[in-house]
């Protein structure tokens, strides 16, 4: 096998980490959890959920990563063969998502490309969104289009491809999203929309907020699925673990964070300060914020860099799912670069239709009230990554020890600052949050009872 390629330097890996983390997940689903979960509140057991659980588990992926050089499924073969199913089904979550990631990718695209062509009107027209997505050949087309671009860029490599353009993208997203957000606090009426996002009302702290956040946090920070230690196996031993750590986190939540101050003001000033505005779930991107941006002055220019940053934000992630499915296929099979880009990308297609199809020509296909896309998303998120975040806590608390990864932290520098707390939250308070989860959301989704 050739060489494992690697991130040639510490920035840019953790831009290419920062990428993967950074996507829909912040931009979409952040605000509108945050919404619904009481803003201010939500936002602080978010904080205090990423400082410690979100770093624990990306610090033991990123180490298992680097310690093996190896993805997934080797990984955890390579330090105990009776834990090699656990990175088989890490390796099957982002097979899951990377089809449907791309369909909702195709979807960001072609709302850029309506604002830049001065669509933003008819963006604003209240079925607008439902009837695209209910047709056969657009979505499927702008589906083709974002896997196409995203699978060139894996098909470049590493530090040619993935680094490179993470090094331009993700400082372009940074900036792109404070001019938003900074000119939508200029709105009448946004700072209402400010305070109740950023305030914290204890009375709202409650199990259900606390286990969205915990969700969101996984979710968003690209863990249980492989990713991290995929890329992991990419970092130099010189460059330092814990550090790179700490800044993927902040960007990440920094991301969401700003992402939040963008979209909560702006709808709060345009639904002039009612908050059911913002409970439009996955409607609130792509239906109820184009109608904030038709409303507003400059509104056409602002909706086009908002689609873009949002389309920059889908591409690293779907690039970082994409890659590390090619290494599963590469390391397994031992096939070149460029076979197992096609071979993912021609695989990703096939299984991506039927989610672009299921609002429209399969609407009939549905189980539980979700269409095919929610129900990928569901098995994949609520399901699969809980399950994987556990048996990897349990494997490296109780079977390799906690000091084996702590070692691997530890070889730029001999420190590991955060140590004491790494053990800790992996041998005990993430399995028992993690089977609170998997247990509330498929309690949830099968209606047992709703918390
Ligand atoms: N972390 C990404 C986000 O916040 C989502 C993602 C999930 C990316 C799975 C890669 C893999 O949108």
């Amino acid at each position: 096998m050739s060489k494992r390629s690697n991130f040639s330097s510490k920035i840019g890996f953790v831009l290419a980490a920062s990428g993967s983390a950074v996507g829909l997940g912040n931009i979409w689903r952040f605000p509108y959890l945050a919404a619904r979960y009481g803003g201010g509140t939500f936002l602080l057991i978010y904080l205090i959920l990423a400082v410690t659980f979100g770093f624990t588990l990306m610090t033991a992926e990123i180490a298992l990563g680097r310690k093996t050089g190896l993805s997934a499924i080797g990984a955890f073969k390579s330090l105990d063969k009776r834990y090699s199913f656990v990175g088989v089904l890490a390796a099957i979550v982002p097979i899951i998502i990377f089809p449907y990631y791309s369909v909702i990718g195709g979807w960001v695209v072609k709302y850029f490309s309506v604002f830049i062509t001065g669509g933003v009107n008819a963006t604003a027209a209240d079925d607008y969104f439902t009837s695209f997505i209910g047709g056969t050949f657009e979505p499927l087309g702008w589906f083709l289009l974002f896997m196409a671009v995203t699978a060139v860029i894996v098909l470049c490599g590493v530090e040619k491809g993935i680094e490179k353009v993470s090094k331009i993208m993700m400082p372009v997203l940074v900036v792109l999203t404070i001019i938003i957000a900074i000119y939508g606090l200029t709105l009448d009426g946004a700072m209402e929309g400010l305070a109740y996002y950023v305030k914290p009302h204890m009375s709202d702290v409650s199990v259900k907020t606390i286990l969205a956040a915990m969700g969101q946090l996984f979710y968003s920070m690209s863990l249980a699925m492989g990713i991290m230690i995929t890329y992991g196996s990419y970092m130099k031993k010189e460059d330092n673990l814990e550090s790179s750590v700490r800044q993927i986190e902040l960007f990440d939540t920094g991301i969401a964070f700003l992402a939040g101050l963008m979209i909560i003001p702006a709808v709060f000033a345009f639904s002039g300060g009612d908050r059911s505005a913002l409970n439009a779930g996955p409607g609130l991107m792509f239906m109820t914020l184009p109608k904030v941006f038709a409303s507003m002055k400059f509104g056409g220019v602002i909706g086009t860099i908002f689609f873009l940053l949002v389309f920059f934000a889908a591409l690293t992630s779907a690039i970082s799912l994409m890659e590390t499915i090619v290494s599963i296929f590469r390391d397994k099979f031992h096939w070149g670069r460029r076979n197992a880009c096609i071979f993912v990308a021609v695989l990703s297609l096939i299984l991506g239709i039927p989610s672009s199809l299921g609002f429209g020509p399969l609407g009939f296909i549905s189980w539980m009230g979700m269409s095919v896309l929610d129900i990928m998303d569901f098995v994949s998120n609520s399901v699969l990554m809980p399950i994987v975040a556990f048996f990897t806590c349990i494997f490296v608390g109780f079977i390799i020890k906690p000091k084996t990864l702590a070692d691997e932290v530890k070889v730029t520098d001999g420190k590991f600052k955060a140590e004491k707390m790494f053990n800790v939250i992996i041998k005990w308070v993430a399995p028992i949050f993690l089977v609170l989860i998997l247990g509330s959301s498929v309690a949830n989704a099968l209606g047992i009872f709703k918390i």
